[in-house]
């Protein structure tokens, strides 16, 4: 300011006689304010359908929710299920809660019935944010259905009184006015767009203190119960804006959309992508159609997502200008090198720095990354731990430090960093066992993980019984207890086996009741049927690749199920399986690997 009011009075005397003054600032330098201003870029499902949000419409937006939330009664400290697709209203409901000092609580919009309200009871939200409808790949989703079957399954527990309810896809009728949506329980849901209208466009921020709650995000562990993680205000908030440098196409449902689609970006004041849509629809150039269209410069996707594009083969990369992009993120699972090559030659081509970033719903942003364009990289490695994160490769089995290059255990962290979760929802017990109990005086991530001679870090995947399928993560034992609600399964192993596109697929293992009677020709039918009954009581996400029936299963002589054992024969193992003294008949090993052969 000084400098220009410097340059003004050298200007003054000079053009003093002319009859306007000729105040000129960065002549020749180019811009637009609405660009710079802008917040939000929403690609919605159909390509040309996207609306750039800026940041005043959302900050009035969020204000009218945040305000409609008040007068439902919602405080600081109280919970708000978040239950949304990939609108950038989705945006706006998690800042409206913010902004009043409300505990958001996302749902990914992928989850089923059964799912959500476990998530809703758990945390006994006496709101619901939802929509009519949404959209992805050309279809709809029957969010509101869903959401009205969550809430019936609830019965006398459920604690929600009022649904927000968003418009995406009803039509209205023009001579009324009104929506025309069958599924609107009046008394109980309003509408999004009446409800804003009735309330100011602004909203005082509720003070909140550095340790209040921000969000919960219910992610799974080694038990059948998804974990409530609760994350809190300054340093979730200060870890999201410290590691943003990459915008991106996750779902806001999921951890890497809250932090680095929604608090890091715009925390940062920088402009965010909601991106509603699938790598593959209308085409496989979809991504690259986006990036070019609003010149994004930074873009994170997901190991899965790379290697699907990479088979679909780099003729629907080229013919877009990517020439915007400056730094590709790739996150939630090991990216394995040719699709790491890949993503770097086709879509950066050289000249884009590639960012493998690990990191956790738990940790609330990036543990270990390069610094793009700082940090010498290696395709398969995420490289080194971010500013203020001390990594350490632990024995598995003594707890102890493993010191120097190349070696493997468990990775742990040393110290607490600002953005580490404070604690499970409703079971603090359960924090401490699950990540700082087992391996004393260290944060436990639950991966395994090498140091190698540079001192750079190799993820090598889940150590607990969590699998991965396209960074979608889940519990074996999640899995199996929504096998066990199937009237005729007696018992089941699930394991994740490795997926040449979605790193790990679900495998399960069944067996059936013996009153259930089926005929060997209605087995296929029957699989099918138990694959279904996943995708009802979880999500379509969870579905198994395989579900095979069996006789029995492997069993110690204590009646524990070795996992091992079916791993080893999915994997094509099955002539390496070693000692197996311990299993108890080891003539249902031959019969699971001729079943698992016959079905190959
Ligand atoms: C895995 C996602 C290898 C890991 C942000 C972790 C990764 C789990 C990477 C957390 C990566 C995430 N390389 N593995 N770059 N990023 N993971 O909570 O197993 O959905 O423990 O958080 O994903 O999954 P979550």
């Amino acid at each position: 300011m000084a400098l220009l009011l410097l340059l003004l009075r050298l200007e003054g005397p000079r053009t003093s006689h002319r009859k306007t003054l000729p105040i000129t600032w960065f002549t020749d330098g180019t811009l637009n304010a609405c660009y710079n201003c802008v917040a939000i870029i929403y690609e919605a499902d159909e390509p040309g359908e996207h609306q750039y949000i800026t940041y005043g419409q959302l900050l009035n937006e969020t204000c009218r929710v945040a305000n409609v939330l008040r007068g439902m009664g919602v405080k600081k400290g109280d919970t708000v299920t978040i239950y949304l697709p990939m609108t950038w209203q989705a945006v706006v409901a998690f800042l409206a809660c913010a902004r009043i000092g409300a505990i958001h609580s996302a749902v990914f919009a992928g989850f089923s019935a059964e799912s959500l309200r476990d998530r809703i009871l758990d945390c006994s939200s006496r709101v619901l944010i939802t929509a009519d409808e949404g959209r992805r790949g050309g279809r709809s989703v029957a969010t509101k259905v869903i959401a009205d079957q969550a809430l019936k399954e609830c019965g006398d527990a459920n604690p929600v009184e009022h649904v927000l309810l968003l418009r995406r896809t009803s039509k209205v009728d023009e001579s009324t006015g009104e929506v025309l949506f069958p599924h609107f329980t009046p008394g109980r849901d309003v509408w999004w767009h009446e409800a804003t209208k009735k309330v100011p466009a602004w909203c005082d921020c509720e003070e909140v203190s550095s340790e209040g709650g921000l969000f919960i995000l219910y992610t799974s562990g080694s038990t059948g119960k998804p974990k409530g993680i609760l994350h809190t205000t300054a340093g979730y908030l200060l870890g999201a804006l410290l590691s943003t440098n990459l915008p991106c196409m996750a779902d806001v449902g999921w951890i890497t959309g809250h932090t680095y689609i929604i608090y890091g970006p715009l925390a940062l004041g920088t402009t965010t992508t909601v991106f509603e849509s699938t790598p593959v629809y209308p085409n496989p150039g979809r991504y690259w159609d986006t990036v070019s269209k609003h010149g994004l410069t930074q873009f994170y996707s997901s190991p899965t997502a790379v290697r699907l594009l990479r088979k679909l083969g780099h003729q629907h990369v080229t013919p877009h200008d990517l020439s915007s992009l400056r730094v590709l993120g790739s996150v939630g699972e090991p990216i394995n090198p040719e699709a790491w090559n890949w993503y770097n030659e086709h879509v950066g081509k050289g000249e884009c720095a590639i960012v493998d970033t690990f990191w956790q719903t738990e940790t609330g942003s990036i543990i270990v990354t390069p610094l793009p364009g700082a940090i010498e990289t290696k395709p398969g490695s995420a490289t080194v731990p971010f500013w203020g994160i001390e990594t350490e490769v632990v024995d598995g089995v003594s707890g102890e430090a493993l010191e120097g290059p190349n070696v493997e255990g468990v990775l742990c962290i040393k110290k607490p960093w600002p953005s580490i979760a404070r604690t499970i929802w409703g079971d603090h017990q359960r924090y401490i066992d699950t990540y700082l109990k087992p391996y004393p005086g260290y944060y436990f991530t639950g991966d395994g993980a090498a140091r190698d001679e540079h001192g750079y870090i190799w993820i090598k995947g889940r150590v607990d019984d969590v699998i991965n399928v396209s960074g979608h993560r889940m519990s074996t034992a999640e899995v199996e207890s929504a096998l066990l609600l199937h009237n005729g399964v007696a018992e089941t192993a699930v394991i994740g086996t490795p997926d040449e596109l979605t790193g790990q697929a679900v495998n399960a293992f069944v067996t059936m009741k013996p009153e259930f009677t089926f005929e060997p020709s209605s087995e296929p039918a029957l699989a099918k049927e138990l694959v279904l009954q996943v995708r009802k009581i979880i999500g379509p996400f969870a579905a198994p690749k395989k579900v095979y029936i069996v006789a029995d299963l492997p069993k110690t002589r204590s009646g524990k199920i070795i996992r091992r054992i079916l791993r080893k024969i999915v994997a094509g193992e099955g002539d390496q399986l070693g000692d197996l003294s311990t299993v108890a008949e080891p003539e249902v090993v031959e019969i699971i690997k001729k079943k698992v052969a016959e079905s190959a």
